[in-house]
């Protein structure tokens, strides 16, 4: 079937979060779609192979964003105001729109287009509650993606509510259509749910094992709606404990204002933080205290959180992830943002034995970025690339590769130049 074919190029290797392991002239084995192996060149040099490329580039694993919300992603950055009256005002009426087939359509395609450009390859993304839209975004995808419809069945405009499922065994099938390697049971967040509606779908994802998103904890107007909304629980941790939807396959978005109690309760749940950085930002939420999150040895990934994220780079997260925490005076560093956003990604989404590093037997999904100024080491030349503005970011991968080839992504497409739907 072919012979492997041998890249040539610099390698960053992430493997853990403060150590990656650099070939300044790295080899590449790449056998149909999987990684062969990976090294310094010249332990290749005896190597049969049908083919070499030479590429005068630096490569990492394809980036893995673990928080982000398709339907959100051409009105990103546009608004920056306190998080409920964001959501009020401008995304839940947007979000409505995708109850036109056509218009879910466009908006996947440009989506999936723009995210494999910028070198996303794996990522776990909100659809809005309609399941015709979440259908329409699985068969547009590119790269490996878990998908779930929002689920909110109150305190949301009607057409939402009306569109989701209001309990378990609306979403079962869903689970079952996309599998349980691209669904995730997705209760937007509390406020959207009723303690009964979170313990169904807790229920059912433990049953059958799924994946589970939601948010938590991203800005204090939140919290305070939280605490009168479920005054029997002990603080908002505790709102999803008590529904069963904390445990290793849990990834809550934000998680900024919590106390000690609910780091220990995240902790003793295995449960993952989505950290979104860029973000928290702009919606002015706060910051993660990551340091809190260290001590407590809570697991997190780096997510763009798109729409309120303004770029679905992730470049562009980890630019925000180190220009933040170093404002705080929180030590961090290039290692710890790449494992955040490649190999933790991975990891968190269940798929560590076929993503998030270059390994044999992984898939070979990689980033092609260009060689910065050749001076000083890895860090500093991997710092010198996330430096720009979000714009700058995204078109900064050279070719994003999937499973061993490159993706052509065609003529560039921009979704606001599309005409009117009539
Ligand atoms: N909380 C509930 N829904 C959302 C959303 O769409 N974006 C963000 N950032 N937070 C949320
Ligand atoms: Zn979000």
């Amino acid at each position: 079937m072919g012979e492997p074919l041998l890249i040539r190029a610099s390698l960053l290797n992430p493997v853990g979060a403060d150590h990656w392991v650099f070939y300044r002239d790295g080899g590449l084995l790449v056998h149909e779609g999987r990684i062969l192996c990976m090294g310094p060149m010249s332990e290749f040099r005896q190597q049969k192979v049908s083919a070499m490329l030479e590429l005068d580039s630096l490569l990492v694993p394809g980036f893995v964003d673990v928080h982000i919300h398709w339907v959100q992603h051409h009105v990103r950055g546009r608004f920056q105001s306190d998080l409920m009256e964001w959501l009020r005002n401008h995304i839940w009426p947007e979000e409505i729109e995708f109850d036109n087939e056509l218009f879910a359509r466009r908006h996947a395609q440009t989506f999936f287009h723009d995210t494999t450009r910028a070198g996303t390859t794996l990522g776990m993304a909100y659809s809005s509650p309609h399941v015709r839209a979440l259908e329409i975004a699985a068969s547009e995808a590119i790269g490996d993606w878990v998908l779930g419809n929002s689920i909110m069945e109150k305190a949301a405009p009607e057409p939402l509510c009306r569109a989701s499922p209001d309990n378990a065994d609306q979403v079962a099938p869903l689970l079952k259509k996309l599998g349980h390697e691209h669904y995730a049971v997705t209760p937007r967040f509390a406020l959207n749910c009723s303690a009964e509606l979170m313990r169904e779908l807790g229920d059912l994802a433990r049953r059958e094992n799924a994946l589970i998103q939601t948010h938590l904890s991203e800005s204090l107007n939140e919290v305070r709606e939280i605490r009168e909304a479920f005054p029997e629980a002990q603080d908002y941790t505790d709102v999803y404990d008590r529904a069963g939807l904390l445990g290793p396959r849990s990834v809550l978005g934000h998680c900024i204002h919590l106390s000690p109690r609910e780091h220990e309760t995240l902790a003793r749940r295995g449960a993952w933080i989505a950290h979104c950085p860029s973000s928290n930002e702009a919606l002015d939420s706060g910051r993660m205290d990551l340091q809190a999150v260290r001590r407590h040895g809570i697991r997190y990934a780096l997510a763009s959180d798109v729409g309120a994220g303004p770029s679905h780079s992730m470049l562009h997260v980890m630019q925000r992830f180190l220009a933040q925490h170093r404002d705080a005076g929180v030590d961090v560093n290039a290692r710890e943002a790449l494992y955040h956003a490649t190999l933790a990604g991975a990891e968190c989404l269940g798929r560590d034995d076929r993503a998030g590093s270059f390994a044999p037997g992984k898939r070979a999904d990689f980033v092609e970025l260009p060689l910065p100024d050749r001076r000083g080491g890895p860090d500093h030349w991997f710092e010198s690339l996330l430096a720009g503005e979000a714009r700058d970011l995204e078109e900064r991968p050279l070719r994003t590769w999937i499973g061993g080839s490159p993706v052509d992504l065609g003529q560039e497409e921009d979704g606001d130049d599309w005409p009117p739907l009539g």
